[in-house]
């Protein structure tokens, strides 16, 4: 390669480092006004992937938090081996894609004060639309479209109270798209999250509320994310994701960051590649979009 050439890749890979060095020192909670740091934090999916990220962050700030999932054994350890006490870290078992438990769930936690929820569980679905079990799809609806909407539906009415609070939605780069074939109903899912959030924030805003709903918006993240999504059933030979994933420890800090910031957005998407990607969704015709999504989907799971 040209010497030139080769040099102006390493500037701009030093910039790079020294743009996302200066970002993490930036990420000073203490900065955002609106928290304070003895309210809880509630998490939904706290066990793995995006929502342990969000734990190990928030906990390193000393903010005390509430996690649910269906299993604890990860979190339980956590918590052991930081030595963090019993009431900062607040771990609960339940199935949320069950909608009794969600309600035992709000019924759980009504006396603790909670300044910001996290709807984070959520799954998705690989395969045509004719192969994959209706009711593994039934049971997504209900985690990803019917337990969120919940939480969302409480928490709002809660927080309107005292005019103080945060919902944060984990949606997808998916939710811009105008479908997404061999995921469809994961699509359909995640679209419903962005559209609910943009519609109640904006709502908020006209209100001249202080409460928030924001959407984070994640493009691929390597979590097991994947190796749930695909039913040996119907995707035959397909084991994992081969696509190029942003780092999870960063992607989980700077999100959670720019959302619990932000006065005004109603979505947060990180990296330039989704940038670019919402960028296209909005300049290319949807069936243009649809043929590029079965592409990416069919080749990307190897
Ligand atoms: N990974 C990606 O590439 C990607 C991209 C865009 C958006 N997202 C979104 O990011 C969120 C987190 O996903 P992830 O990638 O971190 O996946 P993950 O590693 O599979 O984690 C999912 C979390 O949700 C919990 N969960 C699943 N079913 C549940 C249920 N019925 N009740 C309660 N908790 C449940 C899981 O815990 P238990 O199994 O213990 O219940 C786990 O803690 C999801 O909403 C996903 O759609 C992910």
């Amino acid at each position: 390669m040209f010497k030139p050439i080769q040099n102006a890749l390493i500037v701009i890979q030093t910039l790079k480092w020294i743009h996302t060095l200066l970002g993490l020192i930036n990420m000073n909670i203490n900065k955002i006004k609106w928290i304070n740091k003895q309210d809880y934090i509630l998490i939904t999916g706290a066990s793995k992937g995006l929502g342990f990220e969000f734990v190990n962050f928030l906990s390193q700030l000393g903010i005390p938090l509430i996690c649910v999932s269906r299993s604890t054994e990860s979190l339980k350890k956590f918590k052991k081996d930081n030595n963090i006490v019993e009431s900062n870290l607040i771990i609960f078992s339940y199935d949320l894609s069950v909608e009794s438990e969600v309600f035992e769930l709000l019924h759980e936690i009504k006396d603790y004060k909670i300044s910001t929820i996290i709807n984070n569980a959520g799954f998705g679905l690989y395969g045509l639309f004719s192969e994959v079990n209706l009711e593994k799809e039934l049971n997504m609806i209900d985690l990803n479209i019917k337990a969120l909407h919940i939480l969302t539906k409480k928490f709002v009415e809660i927080f309107n109270i005292n005019n103080y609070g945060r919902i944060i939605n984990i949606a997808s780069m998916a939710s811009f798209s105008p479908g997404g074939p061999l995921y469809s109903t994961y699509y359909a899912t995640k679209a419903y999250v962005l559209s609910l959030g943009q519609s109640v924030n904006t709502e908020l805003k006209k209100n001249k509320s202080k409460v928030r709903v924001v959407t984070i918006c994640p493009g691929p993240l390597k979590t097991e994310f994947w190796k749930t999504s695909i039913d040996k059933k119907v995707s035959k030979n397909k084991k994992d994701i081969k696509v190029k994933t942003m780092d999870l420890k960063k992607y989980s800090r700077k999100s959670l960051y720019k959302a619990l910031k932000t006065k005004n957005k109603n979505y947060i998407i990180l990296g330039a590649k989704n940038k670019l990607l919402r960028k296209c969704t909005k300049i290319f015709g949807d069936k243009t979009i649809l043929n590029n999504v079965y592409k990416f989907q069919k080749s990307k799971l190897i």
